[in-house]
């Protein structure tokens, strides 16, 4: 069953805006003009996509910067910790990144789901009862 999600001119070419269909949680994607709905929520530990970025077809979640493919919802990548760069920091934040760090590969990335999309007159309309890959 497809449900309203927004309007087509809500999202420009390379843009993303978080919307709730038929009581769930999406992202809508504008890429090249087309546009895919995927769940708003991370397969890694949560975060909202909404707040990465994209770059063509590949979203990068804001948060430890796995990337997955809108057109198909697939991970692309395993998490990257945030690194510090030259920045000098008290020894006790480098083993706190460190830790996040180790605590990072133990925690297994699923890809997320990608929902059929139609628009009609303008309204860009989700079926979100039907997933379109596992989890
Ligand atoms: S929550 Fe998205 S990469 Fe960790």
């Amino acid at each position: 069953m497809f449900f309203e999600a927004a309007r087509l001119e809500e999202i420009a070419t390379g843009g993303m805006k978080a919307v709730e269909a038929g009581g769930k949680e999406i992202v809508l994607c504008n890429y090249d003009g087309k546009i895919f709905a995927l769940n708003r929520r991370c397969g890694h530990t949560n975060a909202p996509l909404d707040m990465g970025t994209l770059e063509g077809y590949i979203l990068t979640c804001p948060m430890h910067n796995v990337q997955f493919d809108i057109t198909t919802g697939e991970a692309l990548s395993i998490p990257v910790p945030l690194d510090p760069g030259n920045e000098k920091l008290p020894e006790r934040t480098l083993k706190h990144f460190q830790y996040i760090a180790m605590l990072m590969t133990h925690i297994r990335v699923c890809d997320i789901r990608s929902y059929p999309v139609k628009i009609d007159g303008g309204a860009i309309k989700v079926d979100v009862e039907e997933d379109s890959c596992c989890v």
